[in-house]
């Protein structure tokens, strides 16, 4: 269930540190968001230290007087609770809050987003201080939502972890016999004979050349759940505070995305409402950001999303920093709220005078000035987002083509020695997630426990584990008459990453009509040509399965080496409802991958009606009242020039559409087009 804030229109605005500033400046920062169109601040996110100087010693007056002034201003508010960036005197004295490193290294006072996640003076002490803000900020008229912590991540490796990563194993494997056998330790001379001899995966222990090279899968895969849910321990801790006091105002968290360290579907059912952080590097595709948004509002059963941060013009973190072309931005808010975003957040509102986000892109610059490029973008944005008011809100995608993103399958695969170090789960599962984008069709990203029974055609690429009934439940989108795509190094590993005792692909195997013999992995730039029936040549590079017939036509070979003439590409008839299960047996370039999802597309009618536009990215929305919104981006930065498919309203102009007439977008351009 999502319980998002309630809001009149989408929420504009983003992560605002008044704290940093004179009084004087808030005036100013005031009167530009209201010129900006600007609503919603998020507010305390760094403000631990400025709050409690000691252990004993809270000053929350800072925080009352900037709440104060957004109330007298009529913002909404986004509370954080302060706790990702610790005070310098709780790490000097409590050093156990700092984090040992995976090289064994404990950490002395510095940065942020490093405490120790099972260190109880943190969880005593954050927790402490989400209850006070809890208990002072639950009935101010501004607040809309909680902001626990921010962007959690990463690990560590002290005693108290190993101690609590032990617990941890005791509640998942029950006995050692259980742990024994799931993490295959009779390999090597491994058998744990009590809990007290499992140590942390790390360079002291397990891993030979970095987090990835590790000689026991099984505790490697274990210590990312453990820790996945070793720093949800920490989101829930605070939660529960807060809700001492606050009971219905949303809590979320912010998220970055793809991000590998976090298991987000483990976290998932504790968010009221999920965001996310989007700052796709600026020569990503497109489908990049794309990917992180349809995987964030899969999160929640598909409710809409906020955009919690995204730069306004520049980032500051890489070495090279570029700032978004005019029109990019505009673009980019537009995409998110095309996907299912329900609030354009930015960071930040002013940029900090000092430290190392001085350059990183802001509403408000230095100079304070409001005619700047960035701030006239950012204010003609409020307008349209104003302009909009509350119809896009709440609204659904209605996808009938999911994928499966698998965190489990993503770990298992970068950790396996063998067959390739080369494959990349993300680079796959974007390259199926853009085919299919490409292709006019909205894409649920789902988890591999989600409920499939709504979708005509179910990706999953690289599925590198196959856990619980998930075969079963793929066997029934086969049965129902749907579609399952699966690729190479998929159905090879158990819920521990275990090898399946059958043929590969373990429990898909009956689904695809094939058995995977051999697999031959090539270094980068080797490549074997895969002929297309449709008389085009694609080809496939990394891994190259060796692929036997079980009931499967084939319908792509390879042309070279020992096992040319070998299928490359396979469909399976499945079932009596004319269901088929597809398998690709090599990492295909773009456009192999393009023609097997668009066959995939068509055999269920999902191609859209502006599929030939490749670089028009289209997306639908339906409103709660069941009027449909179709979001046409033109990511050039050359005109485009469409026919109006249907009947429709343009959100952002105003005009009638009638079928058939033209439709110019600008570029960079955007329209949004409400049917009838
Ligand atoms: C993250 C953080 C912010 C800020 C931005 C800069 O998203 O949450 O505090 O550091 O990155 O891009
Ligand atoms: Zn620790």
């Amino acid at each position: 269930m999502s319980s998002a804030p309630r809001t009149s229109k989408i929420p504009y605005g983003g992560d605002y540190n008044p704290e940093q500033w004179p009084e004087e400046v808030w005036d100013a920062d005031h009167r530009l968001f209201t010129q900006a169109g600007i609503d919603t601040l998020t507010v305390g996110v760094f403000a631990w230290s400025l709050l409690q100087s000691a252990l004993d010693t809270y000053d929350f007056t800072p925080l009352d007087r900037i709440l104060d002034r957004a109330v007298a201003e009529g913002r909404q508010v986004v509370l954080a609770t302060g706790t990702a960036a610790l005070p310098p005197w709780l790490a000097k004295a409590y050093p156990e809050v700092n984090r040992t490193d995976f090289e064994g290294r404990r950490h002395r006072y510095g940065s942020r987003h490093n405490f120790c996640p099972s260190s109880p003076v943190y969880r005593e002490l954050s927790t402490a201080l989400a209850r006070r803000l809890a208990e002072r900020y639950a009935g101010c008229p501004a607040l809309i939502a909680w902001h626990i912590n921010n962007e959690y991540g990463g690990a560590c490796y002290c005693e108290l972890c190993a101690e609590a990563f032990r617990d941890w194993l005791r509640a998942h494997h029950g006995t050692l016999d259980a742990l024994n056998d799931a993490w295959w330790t009779t390999f090597w001379s491994h058998r744990y004979t009590d809990w007290a001899e499992i140590e942390p995966p790390s360079a002291l222990t397990e891993h030979w050349r970095g987090p990835d090279h590790t000689a026991f899968q099984g505790i490697t895969l274990d210590y990312h759940r453990f820790m996945t849910d070793a720093l949800l321990g920490c989101f829930l801790a605070e939660k529960a505070a807060i809700r001492e006091h606050s009971a219905d105002t949303p809590v979320t968290t912010n998220f970055m995305g793809l991000f590998r360290p976090l298991d987000y579907h483990r976290w998932a059912p504790h968010l009221d409402f999920a965001s996310w952080d989007s700052y796709p590097p600026l020569d990503a595709p497109p489908t990049v950001a794309a990917l992180a948004h349809d995987l964030m509002r899969g999160l929640k059963d598909g409710a809409p999303f906020w955009l919690m941060e995204q730069t306004p013009s520049t980032t500051a973190c890489r070495d090279v920093n570029p700032l978004r072309r005019p029109g990019e931005l505009r673009l980019a808010s537009w995409q998110a709220v095309a996907h299912g975003a329900d609030a354009v957040l930015y960071f930040q509102m002013r940029a900090s005078r000092g430290a190392s986000e001085k350059y990183h892109g802001a509403v408000i610059g230095h100079a304070g000035r409001a005619d700047t490029r960035v701030f006239g973008e950012v204010a003609a944005l409020g307008a349209e987002l104003t302009g909009a008011g509350a119809l896009t809100l709440g609204a659904r995608t209605p996808s009938r083509t999911a994928l499966l993103f698998d965190w489990d399958s993503w770990w298992a695969l970068e950790i396996s020695d063998g067959p390739s170090r080369l494959v990349k789960y993300t680079d796959v599962v974007h390259r199926y997630y853009r085919a299919a984008r490409a292709a006019g069709a909205d894409v649920d990203v789902v988890p591999v426990t989600a409920d499939l029974s709504a979708y005509d055609v179910v990706m999953a690429p690289v599925l590198h584990l196959v856990k619980g009934d998930l075969a079963d439940r793929l066997e029934a989108v086969a049965a129902r008459g749907g579609t399952v795509l699966t690729t190479f190094l998929s159905g090879r590993g158990d819920t521990h990453d275990r090898a399946f005792l059958t043929d590969v692909p373990g429990p898909l195997a009956p689904l695809l009509g094939i058995r995977v013999d051999e697999w031959d992995s090539r270094p980068a730039g080797v490549t074997n040509g895969v002929l297309l029936p449709d008389g085009t040549r694609a080809e496939g590079s990394l891994v190259f399965e060796i692929v036997v017939p079980q009931g499967a036509v084939p319908l792509a070979a390879y042309e070279a080496d020992f096992y040319a003439g070998t299928p490359a590409i396979t469909r399976h008839r499945r079932g009596r409802n004319g269901g088929e299960g597809w398998y690709v047996a090599t990492h295909l370039d773009q456009a192999g991958t393009d023609w097997v999802v668009r066959q995939v597309l068509a055999r269920h009618g999902l191609i859209g009606p502006y599929a030939a536009h490749t670089t028009i990215e289209t997306a639908n929305r339906l409103t709660p009242d069941g009027r449909r919104l179709l979001f046409l981006l033109n990511h050039t930065g050359q005109q485009a020039e469409l026919e109006v498919q249907e009947p429709a309203t343009s959100l952002l102009t105003g005009e009638h559409l009638k079928q058939g007439d033209p439709l110019t977008l600008d570029p960079y351009g955007v329209a949004v087009l409400l049917a009838g």
